[in-house]
């Protein structure tokens, strides 16, 4: 897949975390994944616009807020700065964190449940769901618990059985309890407001088959399209924290109507401290614009297939993609607070730095939507393998010799060399741009064993016990310390804090690709100082008693 059109428009976006939760180390896969592909663009002088949000509303954090026994925008707020400063603490390079609490997605919202009324693609119909008359809500199936209808396993949630695999409606379970105050669930009749995704199958094809989705992606989609599309219920029934749809008091829309609506008003936010332009410009249909969205692999039914519908009934731009990741899990189960495998990333920043673990991911991702696995052991020894013993080695090895040149890099480079390390940049430009980040991390990682490999052929340290030879161990160093620099640049996007103190040493700093396409020569660089340590086995012990007590 080709980087994006330089001429256009480019927006990024990583799905907005729930701002009822400390975000844990999966969230940060998704937006290590999304900011390697921003700082890719960058480094290719492509404009782009990193949005994102908290997602504000819904059942969860209404019920979240009233058991913290505060309101649930005081929550989302509070939620929300602590998210920001973890992400940053990461270095994801988000240009906006906005929340779907706003004015703007407000308006966004209502605007576009406007238009796709008046395409012709809103409902009103009258259901029936199963109502808590002592918490005075209707309950959503994660709320209702009772026995299978179909083979009457007990303790089952209202949409499907996790013994035998039935799908069913809440209101056909046996013995329904909710699970909110304990008590048997009434039925009661209201009206809701549906969006007729039934008759918008043959637009949402045509964008899957004009849009270069991951080959798992679109096999979900053809076979959700094989079972017929489902109108989508876009209502709830007050007391919800949401937004009240127009003309229909004590109606909300539901909260997965406004999230993704919340990359847009997150973007108009953004506009209107930067520019005078509109999001809804940069979004209309016809402007060039290409938009991104990074999510994981349990979401895809809203960005894939909601979304676009909704977009095409509005009149708004659809997806240019939607990125699919799988989920991360931790030492080999899934990461789960109760049963104490888990990490958050303050509890990991607490005890290690954020290069370490980006590596890590990246070395890890590729655009299959299979599940990833963080395994401490295997961390530790990746990263002490490349990024120490491969890497930082190059600059470590080589710095030692140009001192005794008063640090000076010589204007004699071993080009052969340097041109083989620059001719690597379209692979791995490429590889990055196509998700294949395990293989870009591979073929970088090649590129150190060559860097170090040249040294060690050249054997500096014999060549410089002899004065006469002091020209070749300057050029064989300043060669060295190009390559370094090169290796250096590749994986800025990756590990930037490190990388930054790379180009301390290196005594530049640069953002562009073409930046590297000469080697730096005659230049003073400064005394090398270690520039990432060994992760030690005792930082790993700290983490994992951390992470065990979740
Ligand atoms: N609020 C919705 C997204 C709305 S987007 C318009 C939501 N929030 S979430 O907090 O539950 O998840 C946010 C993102 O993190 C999702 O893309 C989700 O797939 C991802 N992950 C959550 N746990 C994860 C892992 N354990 N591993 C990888 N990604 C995970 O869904
Ligand atoms: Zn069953």
């Amino acid at each position: 897949m080709p980087l994006p059109e330089k001429n256009n428009r480019v927006i990024v976006t990583s799905a907005l975390p729930y701002a009822n939760g400390d975000l844990h180390i999966g969230h940060l896969l998704e937006h290590v994944q999304t900011d390697i592909w921003v700082r890719l663009l960058r480094t290719n002088n492509i404009t782009c616009h990193y949005v994102c949000a908290s997602d504000a509303h819904g059942t969860p954090i209404m019920l979240r807020a009233k058991e913290l026994g505060t309101e649930p925008e005081k929550m989302v707020e509070e939620f929300r700065s602590s998210h920001i400063k973890d992400l940053q603490s990461f270095n994801i390079s988000h240009d906006n964190f906005y929340t779907t609490h706003s004015d703007e997605n407000k308006y966004f919202s209502e605007l576009i449940y406007k238009k796709a009324k008046e395409s012709g693609f809103i409902e009103s119909r009258q259901i029936e769901q199963l109502f808590d008359e002592s918490a005075g809500l209707f309950l959503s199936d994660r709320y209702v618990k009772g026995t299978c209808p179909k083979c009457s396993a007990e303790d089952q949630y209202g949409d499907n059985c996790e013994i035998c695999g039935a799908k069913y409606e809440a209101a056909e379970l046996g013995d329904p309890v909710s699970t909110i105050s304990g008590q048997k669930p009434v039925v009661r009749s209201s009206e809701h407001v549906f969006f007729e995704l039934s008759k918008l199958e043959s637009n949402v094809a045509a964008w899957m088959k004009s849009t270069p989705l991951q080959e798992a992606v679109k096999n979900k989609l053809e076979e959700w399209f094989q079972q017929g599309l489902r109108d989508w219920d876009i209502s709830r029934d007050s007391p919800y924290f949401g937004f009240e749809i127009p003309d229909m008091p004590d109606k909300y829309f539901y909260v997965w109507l406004d999230a993704p609506i919340g990359y847009i008003a997150s973007l108009e936010n953004y506009l209107n401290s930067e520019t005078k332009e509109t999001a809804e410009d940069i979004w209309s249909e016809s402007a060039n614009t290409e938009i991104y969205h990074f999510i994981g692999k349990d979401i895809m039914n809203f960005h894939a297939l909601f979304w676009p519908a909704l977009l095409e009934t509005s009149k708004f731009k659809k997806p240019s993609n939607v990125f699919v990741h799988g989920f991360l899990g931790l030492n080999g189960a899934k990461m789960s607070k109760s049963k104490g495998n888990f990490l958050s990333m303050r509890d990991y920043l607490d005890i290690l730095d954020a290069d370490y673990i980006r590596y890590y991911l990246a070395s890890k991702l590729s655009p299959s939507i299979d599940d990833i696995d963080l395994n401490y052991e295997d961390f530790q020894q990746k990263v002490n393998s490349d990024l120490v013993g491969k890497f930082v080695n190059i600059a470590s090895r080589s710095a030692g010799f140009l001192k005794k040149n008063d640090n000076q890099i010589g204007n004699d480079i071993d080009l052969e060399i340097y041109k083989k390390f620059i001719s690597s940049k379209d692979k791995i430009t490429n590889l990055f741009a196509d998700l294949e980040y395990s293989k870009a991390i591979k073929e970088i990682m090649k590129l150190a064993d060559s860097a170090n490999a040249y040294v060690d052929e050249n054997k500096p340290w014999i060549l410089a016990k002899d004065d006469k030879n002091k020209e070749e161990v300057i050029k064989i160093s300043s060669t060295t310390i190009n390559l370094f620099r090169v290796i250096n640049f590749y994986l800025k996007i990756v590990i930037p804090d490190t990388c930054s103190k790379g180009e301390s040493f290196l005594n530049e700093s640069i953002n562009s690709i073409n930046d590297i396409d000469a080697p730096l020569t005659n230049h003073k660089i400064n005394s090398f100082s270690p520039i990432l340590n060994r992760l030690e086995d005792e930082n790993l012990e700290a983490l994992i008693k951390r992470g065990s007590n979740g």
